[in-house]
């Protein structure tokens, strides 16, 4: 079974969301750790309820950055991870963390980047006055939000909408994006030529 290992920092609905779509077999994984660097993040509840395995990890515990990612690589590889999602989590990873595991850390954005990348991403669009919108996933590079893109979802901004109903949109296909990344990247369907992601088709 291949496993999954998941970084959050808050509220969690893409972490429910994967999880929902293990449950019901439309992703063949399990979830083999979760860590947040939030103590009180909703994420966490929801991982004792379901015995999902947990850790908190918090920067000021640490002397620097880099030891507090190098600490982290260390129990994600401890975990047996085949993936390392980050969903919600509200770093930048080191480039040592990355180098622990090419081309397997993914990362979910809600934007169509490269448009609004960083905090924010719904209110920054909504703002530009953007008629689509949408989310992203992608493999995660040294930059912010700059790394190869895997998968991209539009949504399009309504002439009611609001920063939140729009935001709600996307959050919505965003969990509907999550699993479907993280089912082609186990399944070794994604490879990487330098910005392009490159997808083998189901046969
Ligand atoms: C999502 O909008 C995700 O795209 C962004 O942070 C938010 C996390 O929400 N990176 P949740 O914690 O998964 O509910």
């Amino acid at each position: 079974m291949k496993k999954i290992a998941v970084l959050v920092s808050g509220r969690g609905s893409n972490l429910r969301a994967l999880y929902g779509a293990i449950e019901q077999g439309k992703l063949d994984a399990e979830i083999c750790l979760v860590v947040s660097n939030k103590s009180k993040a909703p994420a966490l509840e929801f991982c004792r309820n379901k015995n999902i395995p947990c850790q908190i990890c918090k920067l000021k515990d640490f002397e620097s950055r880099e030891a507090f990612f190098d600490h982290l690589a260390g129990i994600v590889s401890l975990s047996g991870a085949n993936l390392v999602v980050l969903a919600g989590f509200m770093m930048l990873v080191t480039p040592n963390f990355i180098r622990h595991f090419p081309n397997k850390v993914i990362n979910i954005h809600p934007s169509l980047l490269p448009s609004f990348p960083g905090l924010d991403a719904q209110k920054q669009a909504f703002d530009y006055g953007v008629k689509i919108s949408g989310c992203t996933v992608f493999m995660v590079d040294e930059g912010c939000d700059t790394g190869p893109i895997i998968i991209q979802r539009a949504v399009e901004v309504l002439e009611t909408d609001t920063e939140e109903t729009l935001a709600d949109r996307i959050l919505t296909v965003e969990h509907d994006t999550l699993w479907r990344a993280c089912k082609i990247m186990l399944d070794g369907k994604v490879s990487v030529s330098g910005r392009r992601t490159l997808i083998k088709e189901e046969q």
